[in-house]
């Protein structure tokens, strides 16, 4: 089964062709990060442009890296929500246009299900994260992560997704391949949100969270400790309170290098998630562990997410992580039953739904 599917919830327009949910054959991904430099962030008119001028040269561009035609295409798929809604209002028409022409069936797919989703796609590069785990500073760290490769070559079920990335911060208790129960997230800010505010306070560009985490490795004093919010027994995160104590420390009298400030915020960020989602992975006493989304590209997250966890930990490579189409095919191909006639009334979900998975 060949799904063509496209993503344009943000700021990337992205098509891909996946066989079976699983193996890429083409993954493209027109970036409009230097679009966004200007004004530090997304502004979601100039996203929603951006998208329509992008649209057709990428998938023409994903088809032809697959060399595949219309008529080796079994479905088509797109992003239906969460995102902004001008961006997603052109990915998911252009797609369903595309379907009605070629009479293909058209299945929208959950943004936050896709990066999810991503944990399945099999490259050789994603096989390398999982055994790498970007984690060779610590020995447990790289024994659990080979452990993963070795004994499974895809996630077992029942599954704890943690889904860290610009708009969401999701734990999700993950039962089936469609069905998923949602145990907590941010009470405020995303964890990327954050990543890309604290980097603005530090004169870094947009998106913050790679310039960031390559400022923090050039620590060379790590003495700045920065609050966690543990929020008690819940399953939540908060991350504004880490935001200001930032803002505190850059406006104090005389404050610590920026090197050091953004390996102390990197740390409180890796240490909350990372202890969170190894805590409730043991108390759900699920299979394995799931990292998702831009966020989980963060090599100090990786890091301590394998070396706390119970379970395997499942990480796709870190150009998976962030938005991509590849992922909303993964999650489509576990979705065929959501397949409509493309011109079936459909209209794009901008907010995130309390439960992710059916349409
Ligand atoms: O999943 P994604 O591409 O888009 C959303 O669905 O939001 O995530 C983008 C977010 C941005 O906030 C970006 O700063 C963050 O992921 N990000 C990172 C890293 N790479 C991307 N944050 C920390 N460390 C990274 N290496
Ligand atoms: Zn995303």
């Amino acid at each position: 089964m060949r799904i063509l599917a496209v993503e344009s919830s943000c700021d990337e327009t992205a098509a891909a062709v996946v066989v079976d949910g699983r193996r890429l054959l083409s993954n493209v991904i027109a970036s409009q990060t230097a679009l966004h430099q200007a004004t530090g962030g997304v502004v979601p008119e100039v996203a929603a442009r951006a998208h329509l001028r992008a649209l057709v040269p990428v998938i023409r561009r994903a088809l032809a890296d697959a060399e595949c035609g219309w008529d080796d295409l079994d479905a088509i798929a797109a992003t239906a929500g969460p995102g902004l809604p001008g961006a997603l209002v052109v990915g998911l028409n252009g797609a369903r246009a595309v379907a009605y022409a070629r009479g293909l069936p058209f299945i929208p797919v959950d943004h936050i299900e896709g990066h999810v989703c991503a944990n399945w796609l099999s490259s050789p590069l994603a096989a390398r994260a999982i055994a790498s785990g970007d984690a060779t500073s610590s020995r447990a760290a790289a024994s659990t992560a080979s452990a993963a490769t070795r004994e499974m070559d895809e996630p077992p079920l029942p599954a704890l997704a943690l889904v860290v990335s610009g708009g969401h911060t999701e734990l999700l208790l993950m039962l089936e391949h469609d069905r998923f129960e949602r145990l907590g997230g941010t009470r405020d800010d995303a964890a990327g949100e954050a990543f890309d505010k604290v980097a603005r306070l530090l004169g870094l560009p947009y998106p913050g969270g790679p310039p960031l985490s390559r400022l923090a490795a050039q620590a060379t004093v790590r003495r700045l400790r920065l609050p966690r919010a543990w929020l008690g027994a819940s399953d939540d995160f908060s991350f504004s309170g880490l935001k200001t104590a930032v803002l505190h420390v850059v406006q104090s009298a005389a404050p610590p290098p920026a090197a050091e400030i953004a390996w102390a915020f990197e740390e409180s960020v890796a240490d909350v998630l990372s202890k969170k989602a190894a805590h409730v992975a043991a108390r759900e006493g699920v299979a394995c562990l799931l990292l998702a989304g831009g966020v989980a590209a963060n090599r100090r997250l990786r890091e301590r997410v394998i070396e706390r966890s119970p379970v395997p930990v499942f990480i796709p490579p870190p150009a998976l992580c962030t938005d991509n189409a590849a992922m909303i095919a993964a999650a489509a191909f576990r979705h065929l039953d959501a397949a409509v006639p493309a011109q079936t009334p459909l209209d794009i979900a901008p907010t995130a739904r309390r439960r992710v998975g059916r349409w």
